[in-house]
């Protein structure tokens, strides 16, 4: 048998981070929970993520309190300092007003009422497969759905999205996992780029903001640098990862043209499909823990202040929980012992996605609209997609479509 130290080796390779999927199933089987380093772990298995994603008070996300301890110059990095004011590096009470008006602003009932706005935009992503049969590259029109969406809520000037995307992508390498100083040097003049960006556009309307914007503003008893961290998190939360999705769901429709007519008029099928999408290839792969003591984890010693990384990419195909989970089974989702809750590429517990539902639906509706414009859809090459390990976009997926 190969050692845990191969598999990881494979994993972070250039292949692996765009393959990784042979690779998290060895680990699952056999090391769910591996040590890395006296210091690190990679937790694989589904049981034993979700143990350490609904226990924040042993496994907290690494704030800045614990970054003064073991990074004491942290906030001399910009694109660090954006990250740890963001609500996802931040622990309870102290993220707790921002995550509760996030939430509600979220919350199934107001993303229902945003569904016309969605609708629009994504009528406008989808519109190149409606002009003729022939080629489309998906990744320049109907991946950057949830661009123009994130971009309204939060009153972005529209002819920016290109440029406001791009420093997105460059500063989510800050999120990444060892990412190469040129990268991190991108990184850092990206967030300056942002965080310049949002002041002056979407902050400097003063009562005239987006809602949620105001909302923030008003109630959520953060400063103006933190509300600029939580909107630029907010930007990349909401895209980047909804991007993902709706690129490997178009895979998959491409691979399975017979799933066409189904999503044109089957809302339990439709939400099936997207639930699995989620679950087959999750758009964030990994989440970071920290031990707040030392303490084990499925029988493995976990010293205090050690990384502990939740693979979300990896639980979703454990056999333990899913059955013959590396194949994409469109109507997953309907049947009696796997429902919704079971997926858990939008987190568990104390930091779950608090835009869940607005991703599912910005998803349902795209791919809907996409089924209702053509009959037939296939890969036309090889889809490109960044070499990344946590969030990976598609930067090419040229399709041939056959209008309807
Ligand atoms: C398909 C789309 C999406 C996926 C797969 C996704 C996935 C995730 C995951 C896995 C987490 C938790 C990370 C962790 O526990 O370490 C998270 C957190 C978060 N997401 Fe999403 N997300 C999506 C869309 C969105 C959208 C559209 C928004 C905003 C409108 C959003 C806002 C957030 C926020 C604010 C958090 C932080 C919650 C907290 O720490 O309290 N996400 N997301």
């Amino acid at each position: 048998m190969t050692s845990p130290h191969d598999v990881l080796l494979r994993l972070l390779s250039p292949e692996g981070r765009t393959a990784p999927y042979r690779h998290y199933r060895e680990l699952v089987e056999h090391w769910p929970v591996l040590p890395i380093t006296p210091q690190r772990l990679l937790v694989t298995g589904y049981r034993e993520c979700a143990d350490v994603l609904v226990n924040p008070k042993l496994f907290p996300v690494p704030d800045r309190h614990y970054a003064d301890r073991l990074w004491p110059t942290w906030y001399t990095v910009p694109s660090t300092d954006l990250l740890y004011r963001s609500l996802l590096f931040r622990n309870a009470p102290d993220n707790q007003p921002a995550r509760r008006l996030i939430a509600r602003f979220f919350a199934p009932d107001q993303v229902e009422r945003m569904r016309p706005m969605i609708t629009r935009h994504a009528g406008a992503g989808t519109a190149p497969f409606g002009e003729g049969d022939g080629l489309v590259d998906a990744a320049r029109s109907f991946t950057t759905i949830p661009d123009s969406v994130m971009g309204e809520l939060l009153g972005l000037p529209r002819h920016d999205g290109e440029r406001v995307a791009g420093w997105l992508d460059r500063f989510l390498e800050r999120n990444e996992m060892h990412p190469p100083d040129k990268a991190l040097a991108a990184a850092e003049e990206a967030s300056s780029h942002l965080v310049d960006h949002i002041t002056n556009t979407v902050l400097a309307k003063r009562g005239s903001e987006a809602p949620l914007v105001r909302s923030l503003r008003e109630h959520s008893q953060i400063d103006e640098r933190d509300l600029v961290s939580n909107l630029v998190f907010l930007l990349g939360a909401g895209t980047a990862t909804t991007a993902s999705l709706l690129g490997s769901g178009l895979r998959q429709l491409a691979a399975h043209n017979d799933l066409l007519p189904g999503l044109r008029d089957d809302d339990a099928l439709l939400r099936s499909f997207v639930l699995e999408a989620l679950r087959y290839d999750p758009p964030v792969q990994y989440g970071v823990r920290v031990a707040a003591q030392d303490t084990e984890l499925a029988g493995v010693p976990v010293a205090r202040d050690s990384v502990v990384l939740v693979c979300f990419g990896a639980l979703g195909r454990d056999p333990g929980r899913f059955g013959d989970p590396d194949s994409f089974v469109a109507d997953r989702f309907l049947t009696p012992d796997t429902g919704p809750r079971d997926v858990l590429s939008f987190g568990l517990g104390a930091h779950r996605c608090a835009g869940a539902e607005l991703g599912l639906v910005t998803a349902e509706v795209a791919f809907r609209q996409l089924a209702l414009r053509v009959d037939a859809i296939r890969e036309a090459e090889q889809p490109q997609r960044q070499a990344r390990a946590v969030v990976r976009r598609h930067t090419r997926l040229v399709v041939d479509v056959t209008r309807r």
